[in-house]
């Protein structure tokens, strides 16, 4: 039932290309985004003047991303919660907001609190879903399944990648709608989600590179992951992946926040990983790589291929194939999977059934 692997959560990882090919293929023809299975119109999409996205751990750091997204591709203002601070802050909601429910049970009891509480308040609710015909897709206006297949490891993999396959799916698609980009910004970034299950696939060979980092620092008693925009939203995931199923403390943070706080924790041999794919940010990411450089860190960058230069900063690099830069996590959070995977594994942790951990959590 594992198909060789040893843990589900590798099976998973390596199921990454197929269920992000299997969630994106059939929703692009002739160079449009269609997205048959939900009812929203044009007309309706014109309506919405805030975007509300609610989820819970993994399902939110998607969230984390898709604020990113949206916001730069559609400039419709986005706010994004956990669904445990959602629900018990009177959030201003109307019939003018787009509520954006993310969930691979579809099952999660702060998130569908949320999903009702949402609709109470009259907004219209769309839910991005793994498990068909669970109550949170049963409840919603409109549902866009992650065809991720069912995930077994409590800790997220696959159904992290698939739902932001949807994500960009849906900022493309209301994008579309609305007369964002011309054809040729569609063009492009639809050759970009098209090209991420073979970027996904190349970047899986090389795990042992992941593996070999992975034996020397698996020892570590706390880790720092550091990333800007949509790497900082990687550096949440990765941190999440690493201390659920490793136990070692870790912590991410904006790298811009470093000095005002964090810094004061970095000592000789404090492991960083810092983040760096987005090219918009690489050389306030340098800056950041050597302040911590210079107060003892062991930095792994991750990078561009494009930017050899990392190397020269950090003791180890993983390169990542380029692509848009809001599709950047897709192909970041794969070294970090593997890297939590690895660690835990040398660690003789219970990979797929971690202490205290449930895969989902139905109560509150
Ligand atoms: O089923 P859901 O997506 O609603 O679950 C949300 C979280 O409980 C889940 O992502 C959790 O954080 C994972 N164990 C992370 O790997």
């Amino acid at each position: 039932e594992k198909g060789g692997f040893e843990h589900f959560m590798m099976k998973e990882i390596f199921e990454q290309p197929k269920a992000v090919r299997d969630t994106i293929t059939p929703r692009i023809r002739n160079g449009h985004i269609v997205l048959d299975d939900i009812t929203l119109t044009a007309e309706e999409l014109r309506r919405f003047t805030k975007i509300n996205i609610v989820a819970c751990g993994t399902a939110y750091h998607v969230g984390v991303v898709a604020k990113y997204a949206f916001e730069e591709l559609l400039r419709i203002p986005v706010e994004v919660d956990v669904a445990s601070e959602f629900r018990y802050r009177d959030p201003i909601l109307n019939e003018n907001t787009l509520m954006i429910i993310i969930s691979q049970s579809g099952e999660t009891a702060d998130t569908l609190a949320a999903l009702r509480e949402a609709k109470r308040a009259g907004c219209r609710v769309l839910s991005v879903v793994n498990v068909v015909g669970s109550t949170i897709a049963t409840e919603s206006d409109d549902v866009l399944y992650t065809w991720a297949g069912p995930e077994i490891s409590v800790a997220s993999t696959k159904a992290y990648s698939t739902q932001l396959a949807v994500i960009y799916l849906l900022a493309l698609y209301i994008g579309e709608q609305l007369g964002k980009f011309t054809q040729e910004q569609l063009s492009a970034y639809i050759a970009a989600l098209e090209k991420l299950p073979e970027q996904i696939d190349e970047m899986l060979k090389h795990k042992e590179n992941i593996q070999f980092f992975a034996s020397k620092y698996f020892n570590a008693s706390d880790m720092y992951f550091i990333g800007r925009n949509v790497d900082y939203a990687a550096s949440l995931e990765a941190s999440l992946k690493l201390k659920e199923i490793s136990y070692i403390h870790s912590e991410a943070y904006a790298a811009g926040e470093l000095k005002h706080g964090p810094i004061s924790l970095i000592e000789d041999g404090t492991l960083v990983i810092a983040l760096a794919t987005d090219a918009r940010l690489f050389d306030k990411m340098m800056s950041n790589i050597k302040e911590v450089k210079a107060r003892g860190a062991v930095v792994l960058g991750v990078a561009t291929e494009d930017k050899k230069e990392i190397a020269g900063q950090t003791d180890m690099v993983f390169y990542i194939p380029k692509t848009a830069s809001f599709m950047l996590p897709s192909l970041s959070v794969i070294p970090m999977q593997l890297f939590a995977y690895y660690v835990a594994s040398m660690k003789g942790c219970d990979i797929d059934k971690p202490r205290n951990l449930a895969k989902s959590v139905t109560v509150e």
